[in-house]
């Protein structure tokens, strides 16, 4: 992977952006814990030297320079780490345990390092020191001081520690965001790899999961879930692109058969008459199979939602019984209205009586009783449900003919689906398929249950639309 690439990742600028905070907090430690041993150190030094000049300044004072060189000469037998030098005006040493001047000059305050040769068992070392210089009446030199060689050692070994400490800290903290931004730029790229074959239309590929549970799986299982719903919506429309075309094709066919026909045999003015009649009714019924489907697409848009109003069920169902009655009549049945007065949902009306008008069509339509001794009534009703009182309402439509086996109940809802038994009837299998979007417009749900005999379909419907 190319190092560019991993050092625009935003996971490498958040590594550096934390290594620079914990390199800040870091180095702000160190320095106190410096300052606290190596500045304690030194303060101790110099208060040292300072006790050492204020006892000999007290002796000066009281003795004048003789008791001065006295007591430097005394401190000199056993010096420990203290340094001392008298001079006489001339420059020769009166007393002290240096072999002379140092060859550095003091600084404004007095204070000056300096290295200085120190007798040991064999032979002499160059040893750090840290003194301070006066001179006194009539030229004599007087130096106090202190061995700082230890004290350096330690600063040193101090320094040293705190610059590895830094130097590491820095050091591991780029290793492990270049590290880190590895790992996830190689997932990011998985990812994109997939999205890639995924746009060139394999829709049936996923986004890799590595199983973590990070935000990173997160988003990949999101995503995978959208590619579900878009394929199923892919497939769900490839089937009713498909069922249109298969069912709007065989009458059409027809139709156009029954005009070559008729074109070739010798026909009276009678003969085309009745032939365009059929044809006229053929077209309306490919019409009506437009209409119903452009109805099923519209509920299923949703866009109808802005439309709605509150609808009063209680007319609405009695409208729709009223243009069915002699349709029913026709055919010896008859339509029993239970609902109460006044009953009202929030919805769009237009389709709340187009999916009456269809259940009532089909309970005419498929729901013929079988036996002649069987009830004849076909049941509108409504009214609160039972589950939601007060905030839903139960609309059914039920007969007493032949039911629908429970296995085909789920798939009698599909757009096109007729079964068997109705080979024989006008239809084109989308009425169910309609009363089902309706039922999802409001936001219900539409069941199918046997009627003992017979077939009641109930949709479940919140009355305020949610
Ligand atoms: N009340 C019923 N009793 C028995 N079977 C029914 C009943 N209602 C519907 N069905 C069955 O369900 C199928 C689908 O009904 P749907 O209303 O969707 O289509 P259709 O009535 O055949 O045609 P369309 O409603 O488009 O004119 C019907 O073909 C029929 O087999
Ligand atoms: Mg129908």
């Amino acid at each position: 992977m190319p190092l560019i690439k991993l050092l625009k990742t935003s996971t490498f600028r958040l590594a550096v952006i934390y290594l620079a905070l914990f390199a800040a907090s870091a180095i702000t430690l160190l320095a106190y814990v410096y300052w606290n041993t190596a500045g304690f150190l030194a303060r101790q030094t110099d208060e040292a030297v300072e006790a050492e000049i204020a006892g000999l300044a007290e002796q000066y004072r009281q003795g004048g320079l003789p008791l001065l060189v006295h007591t430097v000469i005394q401190r000199s037998r056993d010096p420990g780490q203290s340094l001392y030098l008298v001079l006489d005006p001339a420059g020769r040493v009166l007393a002290g345990t240096l072999d002379g001047r140092p060859q550095v000059e003091p600084g404004p305050d007095g204070w000056f390092d300096f290295n200085y040769n120190r007798k040991t068992l064999d032979g002499t070392e160059v040893k750090a020191a840290r003194a301070r210089a006066f001179y006194l009446q009539e030229g004599f030199y007087l130096l106090v001081g202190r061995d700082v060689q230890e004290r350096r050692e330690i600063e040193n070994l101090i320094t040293n520690a705190l610059i590895w400490a830094i130097g590491l800290t820095i050091a591991l903290g780029l290793v492990g965001g270049l590290f880190m931004s590895r790992n996830m730029l190689a997932r990011v790229d998985d990812i994109n790899r997939s999205s890639r074959d995924i746009m060139e239309g394999d829709l049936s590929q996923r986004l890799p999961i590595a199983g973590t549970g990070d935000e990173l799986d997160q988003l990949g299982l999101n995503l995978n879930a959208m590619l579900d719903q878009i394929e199923a919506l892919m497939i769900g429309m490839r089937q009713v692109t498909d069922n249109i075309a298969h069912d709007l094709r065989s009458p059409l066919n027809r139709l156009r058969n029954r005009l070559e026909i008729t074109l070739m045999q010798e026909a009276s003015p009678e003969d085309y008459k009745q032939a365009l009649e059929k044809t006229i009714a053929e077209a309306d019924n490919l019409l009506g199979t437009f209409n119903a489907l452009l109805m099923i697409a519209r509920a299923e848009a949703g866009s109808l939602r802005d439309s709605m109003t509150w609808v009063d069920l209680s007319a609405t169902l009695h409208d729709a019984a009223e243009l069915y009655e002699p349709v029913a009549e026709e055919k010896d049945l008859s339509i029993s209205i239970d609902v109460p007065e006044g009953l009202k949902i929030w919805g769009n009306r237009e389709l709340l009586s187009q999916a009456v008008a269809n259940l009532l069509d089909n309970a005419i339509k498929h729901g013929l009783p079988l036996d002649n001794g069987n009830d004849r009534t076909i049941v509108v009703a409504a009214g609160t449900d039972p589950v939601r009182p007060g905030r839903g309402v139960v609309l059914s439509v039920a007969d007493h003919g032949q039911g629908i086996p429970p296995d085909e109940r789920q798939h009698v809802l599909e757009r096109f689906v007729r079964l068997e038994a109705s080979r024989n009837t006008p239809g084109s299998g989308l009425g169910l398929s309609l009363v089902a979007a309706v039922a999802r417009l409001h936001a219900g749900s539409i069941e199918l249950e046997d009627n003992r005999p017979g077939l009641r379909v109930s949709l479940f419907l919140p009355v305020s639309g949610r």
